[in-house]
């Protein structure tokens, strides 16, 4: 599992791996990725594979630019002004595929849509143009696992296999992007909410989002099962004490009493701050060995609104 430092010589030695059909882990602005050439089913499959990911669940194509989509997707006028405001960036656009295009069927798990994202990132931007190809890339955990911030929690997710991973710092959102389904009826619904909050986004274009009921078990992204972003320990939400034996995610100016390990989110409540940290913060909680992480409230508002999910699936019952 190497971890090498993303200078343009290691960029150049990653695209070649990846033309050859193999996986590069590369640091976007929300969190690692696990990247294949997205037209090589084979490369696509080493993907599901490391990661332990169900085949069903299908993966975002990260390319350089609006006019690389519309080679793979139908790109209509609503989705044209999502992707003019926020790409390159920590959007991705769930669009009507072209059924001729490249992509390997593996990739959408057999849907007519694709999911697609202009991701910001420099390190990322480079494979992509290094490789010419539009790149698969889930989040660098394994399946069911907290998402990675840093190039050294891909390497603990993945010690035992061989991995390139491109080291670009900690991402500077540090939650996945925010997933649109732009419809065809020229309405949007939210399937997933991640580093741009959905009030954002209806500020800068004026757009209405359908946020659809939430059943845990009915996933809307097909990814979203309610039992994700598991650390070994388990998660107590909305704690205003902490047990004996339990850690403490903290948030706000005023962290609760225990003497017990502790990590603060935010001391300032900066929600923006919070994402930052999010999943490095239950990494080292969860590495103290405690039996539970006891996590105070947190605004559901605006990122809030995604910080509160991943908490949320944290601490849902395993399957
Ligand atoms: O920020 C991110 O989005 C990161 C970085 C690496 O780009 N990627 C990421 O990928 O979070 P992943 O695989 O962990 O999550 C992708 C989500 C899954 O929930 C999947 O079900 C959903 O996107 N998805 C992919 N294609 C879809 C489609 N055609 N329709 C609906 N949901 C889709
Ligand atoms: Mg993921």
């Amino acid at each position: 599992m190497p971890i090498v430092a993303a200078t343009p010589e290691a960029i150049a030695d990653a695209a070649q791996l990846v033309r050859a059909g193999g996986l590069v882990a590369m640091p976007t602005e929300t969190v690692y990725g696990l990247a294949a050439d997205a037209t090589n089913g084979r490369a696509v499959a080493a993907i599901y594979a490391t990661k332990g990911r169900p085949s069903f669940n299908p993966l975002i194509v990260h390319v350089a630019s609006i006019d690389a989509a519309r080679a793979l997707a139908h790109i209509p006028p609503h989705a044209e002004t999502l992707a003019r405001t926020f790409w390159p960036g920590a959007l991705t656009l769930v669009l009507e595929a072209r059924p001729s295009n490249a992509i390997a069927s593996l990739v959408t798990a057999g849907l007519a849509t694709l999911a697609i994202r202009v991701p910001a990132h420099p390190v990322a931007r480079a494979l992509i143009a290094a490789t010419g190809r539009p790149l698969a890339a889930p989040s660098a955990n394994r399946s069911g696992r907290i998402s990675p911030t840093t190039a050294a929690h891909v390497a603990e997710d993945f010690a035992a296999d061989s991995l390139l991973i491109l080291d670009g710092g900690a991402c500077a959102h540090g939650l996945e992007s925010t997933i649109l389904a732009c419809n065809a009826d020229g309405t949007l619904t939210l399937l997933r909410p991640g580093a741009i909050a959905s009030d954002a986004i209806s500020a800068a274009t004026g757009m209405r989002l359908t946020i659809p009921q939430s059943n845990p078990n009915i996933p809307t992204a097909p990814g979203q099962l309610a039992s994700h972003y598991a650390p070994r320990a388990g998660v107590r939400l909305d704690a205003v004490i902490v047990h004996p034996g339990e850690a403490l995610l903290a948030f706000g100016p005023k962290p609760l009493a225990t003497s017990g390990p502790v990590i603060n989110l935010s001391p300032t409540a900066d929600l923006i701050e919070a994402a930052h940290n999010l999943f490095a913060a239950l990494r080292t909680l969860d590495a103290t060995g405690v039996s539970a992480i006891a996590v105070m409230p947190i605004p559901a508002t605006g990122l809030g609104i995604a910080i509160c999910d991943r908490l949320a699936r944290a601490a849902a019952v395993r399957s």
